[in-house]
C-alpha cells in the first residue's frame, strides 16, 4: 500500500434554494452533461504505441541538449518514453489532486449552479486519472509525485477560503494542464495519446472556463481583507510551483528524472550542468513555452487578481514583463 494522509479543511455549504442565480454557470453544466466521453471506449486502446513516435515531452528547447544527442537513437528513444513517463506521472497526480478538490468544491462553493457544476468535474477528473495512469503504463511506471506540485495540491485542500480552492485548482492548475497539453499535442504523433489529450483538454477548457466564470462573479463581492488573502494565496501557490531564471537563480539544482538518466547512460552531474547554463540565459528561457508566464498569470489579470500590491513580486521573477 502507498499512500498518506492529511487533514483538510472544507466549511460545506447547504443550499436550500434551487433556482438558477448564475445563469453562464447552469449552461456550462449543460455543457458538461452533453459532452462526457467513456476513457475505457473513447480512446483507441486497441491500436498499439511505437516508443518511436510518443516524442520527448520534456524536449521544449528547440536545440536538443548534447547529452541526449550523444546518445545512439535507441538510448534517446527510451530517454524520451521514460522521461515522457516522468512527466505524465505529474498530471497523473496532478488529475487525483484535481478530482479531491472537486468534490470538496461541491461542499464548499455558495451556489447551486457552482455546486451542480462542480459535481460535473469530479468524473472529469476521475476519466483523466484513469487515462493517464492506463497511457503510462505503455511507456514505463508512474513516479512519484514531485515536491511542488503536492505542495500546491495540500495548499489547496486546506485552504480555508472556498475562493482559493477556486482560484488555485481552477484558476491556476487547470490553466497550466490546458497550457502543457497543448505543447504536448504539438511534440508527439503517437495516435493514442494524441486522442488522450484531445479529449482531456476539451474537459480542461470547460474547467478554466468554470473558474474565470465564477470568479469574476464572486471576487468582487468580497471584503477588502479576504481579497488580499486570496491575492496572497495566488501569489504562493504560483511560487510552489513556477520556475524562471530568476526564481532558480542560488538555489541547488535536483533534477528529479537522475535515476532515468544514469539507466540510459547519462552522467546526471554533466546533465545538470548543461541544463543550469541553458536555464541561466533568460533568452534561451524565453524560448521555451512556460505555462505559467503564458496561461496562468494571464488568467489570474483577468479575475483581478493581479493589483498595484502585487504585480512587482511577479515582474521580479519574470512571470510577467
Ligand atoms: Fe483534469
Ligand atoms: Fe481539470
Amino acid at each position: 500500500m502507498n499512500f498518506e494522509t492529511i487533514d483538510t479543511t472544507v466549511k460545506t455549504l447547504w443550499r436550500y434554494d434551487y433556482d438558477t442565480n448564475i445563469k453562464p454557470l447552469r449552461d456550462l453544466y449543460e455543457v458538461a452533461k452533453r459532452e462526457q466521453w467513456n476513457a475505457a471506449t473513447d480512446i483507441p486502446w486497441e491500436l498499439e504505441t511505437d516508443p518511436s513516435q510518443v516524442g520527448d515531452m520534456n524536449a521544449t528547447f528547440s536545440e536538443p541538449y548534447d547529452f541526449v544527442k550523444a546518445l545512439s537513437t535507441e538510448k534517446q528513444i527510451e530517454l524520451a518514453r521514460r522521461r515522457s513517463a516522468h512527466l505524465l506521472s505529474t498530471f497523473l497526480h496532478g488529475e487525483q489532486g484535481a478530482m479531491m478538490i472537486c468534490g470538496q468544491l461541491v461542499e464548499v462553493v455558495p451556489d447551486m449552479d457552482a455546486k451542480l457544476y462542480a459535481s460535473t468535474q469530479v468524473i472529469d477528473e476521475a476519466r483523466h486519472v484513469e487515462v493517464f495512469h492506463r497511457y503510462i503504463q505503455r511507456l514505463d511506471k508512474v513516479y512519484p509525485i514531485m515536491p511542488g506540485l503536492k505542495a500546491l495540491l495540500n495548499a489547496v485542500l486546506t485552504a480555508d477560503l472556498w475562493q482559493m480552492k477556486c482560484v488555485g485548482m481552477q484558476i491556476i492548475a487547470e490553466s497550466l494542464a490546458m497550457g502543457s497539453f497543448k505543447t504536448m499535442l504539438k511534440i508527439t504523433n503517437d495516435e493514442v495519446f494524441r486522442k488522450v489529450l484531445e479529449l482531456t483538454s476539451q474537459d480542461e477548457a470547460r474547467h478554466v472556463s468554470y473558474g474565470l466564470i465564477y470568479m469574476k462573479d464572486a471576487i468582487p463581492k468580497m471584503n477588502e481583507r479576504d481579497r488580499d488573502r486570496l491575492e496572497d494565496f495566488a501569489w504562493t501557490a504560483m511560487t510552489l510551483l513556477a520556475s524562471t531564471p530568476q526564481m532558480e537563480k542560488g538555489k541547488e539544482y535536483v533534477d528529479p528524472m537522475e535515476e532515468i538518466y544514469t539507466d540510459v547512460g547519462i552522467d546526471p552531474k554533466k546533465a545538470a550542468s548543461e541544463i543550469i547554463s541553458r536555464m541561466s540565459d533568460p533568452e534561451a528561457a524565453k524560448a521555451q513555452p512556460n505555462p505559467f508566464r503564458e496561461y496562468a498569470f494571464p488568467q489570474l489579470n483577468r479575475v483581478g487578481l493581479i493589483t498595484d500590491r502585487t504585480i512587482e513580486k511577479y515582474r521580479e521573477v519574470g512571470l510577467t514583463d
